[in-house]
């Protein structure tokens, strides 16, 4: 008896991790525009997930729901609209490829967690399953090179060095769980403007580096190390354009925890502290103390995006 195909996925779910900066060095801008980079990535578990589903030939939609899903554009400007359509175009019959794209947002958005861009990594994997296309992890890096600086990293996740404009990745030697409580803020920072600041205010920036005491403090797995070492060039424009943000920092340190810093282009505020249970007492303190919209604790280094179903 011949033996049937194997049956085509009614839809594929990805989840898709967070990012913080732990160190973030940032230079003067390319001939392009954008700024090189010199950036220690961790993936944290706070998750966005995507399904994707058969939609007819050219037809792509998508609908957001959860964590701030109104400020999340449905025209082709989203990164999960833009991921599934550079898939198709460069590695399907394309004529005959759509999907319906639904995301469930837990991840701020604008809020310097590369949200958008976990969108656009789990959009890739999802509709490369959904699709049953012939495209290798080579290829699938590629094309979240091109969607997005900060789109490779949702890929791989875990602990990771970042060079280029961040879409150059590599692992990280990193020992150890680290525990992250993170202060989402009460309005998001567009990303672009907050680099177009840093570069009123530091126009003559040094080629970055990645500092080598943060690379040791993670080969030695000691969070008070790493709670030393945790450094974000971008952290001064931040408080420049959201100067309440220095309160939260300063209230995470008064309350015990080994490092704060303001992630990626920011606004949300990460603390690095010893434990759950040092967690859960921080969490609690910064939510009476009020200074900042909501509080989340989240371990790292976790997956990047993985199919789910
Ligand atoms: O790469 P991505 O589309 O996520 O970047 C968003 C914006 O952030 C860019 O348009 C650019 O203004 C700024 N950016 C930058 N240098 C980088 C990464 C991002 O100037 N290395």
């Amino acid at each position: 008896m011949a033996s049937s195909p194997p049956p085509v996925p009614a839809g594929v779910r990805v989840r898709v991790p967070a990012k913080i900066n732990l160190a973030l060095k940032v230079g003067a801008p390319r001939a392009d525009g954008y700024h090189p980079l010199a950036t220690v990535y961790q993936a944290v578990s706070v998750y966005d997930e995507v399904h994707a589903a058969w939609a007819d030939p050219d037809e792509f939609e998508v609908v957001v729901s959860g964590e701030g899903a109104d400020q999340v554009p449905l025209d082709d400007s989203n990164l999960a609209v833009r991921a599934a359509k550079l898939l198709a175009r460069r590695h399907g019959p394309y004529d005959s490829l759509g999907a319906k794209l639904s995301i469930k947002k837990s991840i701020p958005v604008a809020g310097g967690l590369a949200g958008g861009s976990a969108n656009g990594a789990a959009a890739l994997l999802a509709c490369a399953v959904l699709w049953d296309l012939d495209v290798t992890p080579e290829g699938l890096h590629a094309l979240a090179a091109e969607l997005g600086s900060d789109v490779p990293f949702a890929l791989l996740g875990g602990t990771a060095v970042g060079s280029g404009r961040g879409e150059e990745v590599a692992p990280a030697l990193a020992r150890g769980t680290y525990h992250w409580v993170l202060a989402f803020g009460y309005h998001g920072l567009s990303t672009a403007t907050v680099y177009r600041r840093y570069d009123e205010l530091r126009p003559r920036a040094a080629p970055p580096q990645v500092p080598a005491d943060l690379m040791n403090a993670l080969r030695s797995g000691d969070p008070k190390r790493l709670g030393r070492a945790l450094v974000n060039d971008l952290e001064p424009v931040a408080l420049d354009l959201q100067p309440r943000l220095r309160t939260v920092l300063q209230a995470g340190l008064e309350y015990g925890a080994l490092g704060a810093l303001v992630s990626g282009s920011g606004p949300t505020c990460a603390f690095l502290v010893d434990g759950e249970s040092a967690a859960v007492d921080l969490s609690v303190s910064l939510s009476a103390e009020g200074v900042c919209r909501a509080v989340r604790h989240a371990t790292g280094p976790v997956a990047g995006a993985r199919v789910v179903n």
